[in-house]
């Protein structure tokens, strides 16, 4: 077993993902123990609680610029819940090297372009305004850039002539949903193993 803490701030579909995920036993030896969000309300502290999951709000305000005791903060949560692999799931803050020295290799994020595109905010608002012809979503292993650590698993999502932000998007978190639940068993089943920029994926 492999305990996974999810950090999010917003929606949660992507933690409803992992969620339903582990119901139909899809997440190999990773087992949820906790949710931290650190936006108050967020709708995704529900889902957590919906799914009978400790959801735990640390606000990130009150630490001001202090980024690092934000980070321990989160870090406290996490340890009391036995947390080994953590998955960022909407999580709309930069994590710095107190927090990734506590799990080296073992943050996965969740991103709505292939990157290296669109990297950011609003990725599905920047494919649109480029004009591609192909988005898609990305998980990767989380670096102290923004969404920069070395790919894992990429899906593509044509975008159609008549496509908005609200049909785009749509089609991208389906895809999300669908690639996250894998990266997290292949993190959980040790099958990922970093090499410099890129991480290699071991086969089973
Ligand atoms: C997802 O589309 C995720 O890829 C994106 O936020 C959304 C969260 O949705 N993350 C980023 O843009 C990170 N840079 P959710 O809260 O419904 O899972």
């Amino acid at each position: 077993m492999k305990g996974l803490g999810v950090l999010v701030s917003g929606q949660g579909t992507n933690l409803q993902a992992l969620i339903d995920a582990q119901a139909r036993g899809e997440l190999g030896p990773a087992v949820l123990r906790v949710v931290v969000s650190n936006v108050p309300g967020a709708p995704a502290l529900d889902r957590a609680l919906r799914a009978g999951l400790p959801a735990v709000l640390v606000d990130h305000r009150p630490f001001g610029s202090d980024r690092a005791a934000f980070e321990e903060a989160v870090l406290d949560v996490l340890r009391e819940h036995g947390v080994e692999l953590v998955a960022l799931a909407g999580f709309m803050r930069l994590l710095g090297p107190t927090f990734l020295a506590a799990f080296p290799d073992r943050v996965l994020n969740v991103h709505p372009s292939l990157l290296p595109a669109f990297p950011g905010m609003n990725a599905i608002r920047q494919a649109l305004e480029h004009g591609v012809r192909i988005t898609g979503c990305t998980i990767h292993l989380v670096d102290q850039g923004c969404d920069t650590g070395p790919i894992l698993l990429q899906a593509a999502v044509p975008v159609l002539p008549d496509d908005d932000e609200a049909t785009l998007a749509a089609r991208v978190h389906a895809e999300e949903h669908r690639l996250y639940p894998q990266a997290v068993r292949l993190l959980a089943e040790g099958r990922i193993i970093r090499q410099g920029a890129r991480a290699r994926i071991l086969a089973e």
